[in-house]
């Protein structure tokens, strides 16, 4: 239950009692609301008392009568826009001029209680107003969020991205300098880890173009039947050249109807990532099972891989971004870790669900769940 206080500043003693009256025993609920709303009611006689009371008590929602004995309603509405309250304000007026009304509404009024009125119509205004208000504060509280959420995500990068280069530099300086001696091959290693770095950081590089594509760059057009054997095929492929050298064998297991309403970009993203994955933190010698199946409501795609796995604890961080496991097994196996967060946006877009299900040292399943009735309503932004 929370509590919003509703400002009456009227000089007419019966409205504001009355306004007491009538919300005392009110509440309103809206299904997306978590709490009920209920109501404290303050009175001001006069616009200069309305004033202080706004000042010292920040209510939630303001009822202004227009004609009061000093400074008049649209005044104190001038005053609560120019200190930028988070207040909601409605007018209520016996007679309201064209002009007052229309310089009421700029001053962001965004309601005109009309007086006379019923207890019906009072508790119709104000259930409109709490819900105003109730989005105007939620949505101010998640842009401030996303503000948040948008500098971390900058500075992990920033730092990302800063770490090989001053790598390199390091490595670029000690041969400038000649610290190992006059000969190259003094410096090989230098030149191999410099080379390794670079490396990583094109690929942190390819991970966020992959992530500005699939945070922005929606097209409904590109929506199309896509081929899952193809793009399985085709994680493979991308991945043999490391495969190859882990010795990692591949178990491919597409079931009919493999076919999928979506644009093949995203769940290229999502295969050459499992995928990538699954050779990646395998064991040499180790398999890879792709599964690609289809139930009457979904589509389910799972990559099963027989590696270093992962406990409880690690699994929770995997799916946001830069989330790395650091462990003894993990020490030399390169990433930026944002491969999961993206596949994890790519399969929400399509409302589905991704689970990971792991042993330590015997391997992990990562499971993609698509719903079939998704097709005709896949979201074109996050
Ligand atoms: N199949 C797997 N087995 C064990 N650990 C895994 C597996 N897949 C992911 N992880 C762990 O989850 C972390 C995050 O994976 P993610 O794919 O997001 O990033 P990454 O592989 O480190 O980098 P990249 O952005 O290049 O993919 C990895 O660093 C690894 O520790
Ligand atoms: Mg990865």
């Amino acid at each position: 239950m929370a509590q919003l206080k509703v400002l009456v500043v009227d000089d007419e003693p019966g409205i504001r009692s009355g306004v007491a009256r009538i919300l005392r025993s009110f509440h309103v609920t809206y299904p997306f609301m978590d709490e009920n709303y209920t109501y404290e009611v303050l009175e001001a006689a006069t616009g200069e008392e309305g004033i202080e009371i706004i000042d010292r008590e920040k209510p939630d929602i303001l009822l202004l009568d227009n004609k009061l004995p000093g400074i008049q309603g649209v005044e104190v509405l001038e005053y609560v826009k120019k200190k930028n309250y988070d207040i909601v304000v409605a007018m209520i007026t016996s007679y309201a001029s064209l002009d007052v009304a229309l310089k009421a509404h700029d001053d962001g009024a965004i309601d005109f209680i009309p007086k006379p009125f019923t207890p019906q119509e009072l508790k119709a205004s104000i259930e409109q107003i709490t819900k105003q208000q109730y989005l105007r504060r939620i949505t101010h509280k998640l842009k401030v969020e996303g503000k948040k959420v948008r500098f971390q995500f900058l500075s992990v990068l920033s730092h990302e991205l800063k770490a090989p280069l001053n790598a390199v530099e390091g490595y670029l300086q000690m041969m400038q300098e000649r610290q190992m001696g006059d000969s190259i091959s003094e410096y090989s290693s230098a030149i191999d880890r410099s080379l390794q770095r670079i490396e990583g950081m094109r690929n942190l590089i390819m991970d966020l173009l992959d992530f500005t594509k699939v945070s922005f760059e929606r097209q409904v057009e590109k929506l199309q039947d896509v081929d899952m054997k193809e793009l399985a095929s085709l994680a493979v492929v991308t991945v043999s050249p490391y495969a190859i050298h882990k010795d990692i064998h591949f178990i491919k297991n597409i079931k009919a109807c493999e076919k999928i309403w979506a644009d093949p970009n995203d769940f290229e993203i999502i295969l050459n990532n499992l995928v990538s994955n699954a050779v990646k933190y395998n064991r040499t010698g180790g398999t890879v099972t792709i599964t690609v199946d289809c139930k009457d409501d979904e589509f389910i795609i799972s990559v099963e891989d027989t590696g270093i796995g992962m406990n409880p604890d690690e699994r929770a961080m995997l799916f946001e971004e830069f989330s790395r496991i650091k462990n003894d097994k993990t020490r030399n196996i390169g990433g930026s870790g944002l491969g999961l967060s993206i596949v994890k946006k790519v399969v929400e877009l399509y409302h589905g669900v991704i689970n990971v299900e792991s042993i330590p040292d015997k391997g992990s399943v990562f499971t993609v769940i698509i719903p079939r009735i998704q097709v005709t309503n896949i979201k074109t932004e996050l």
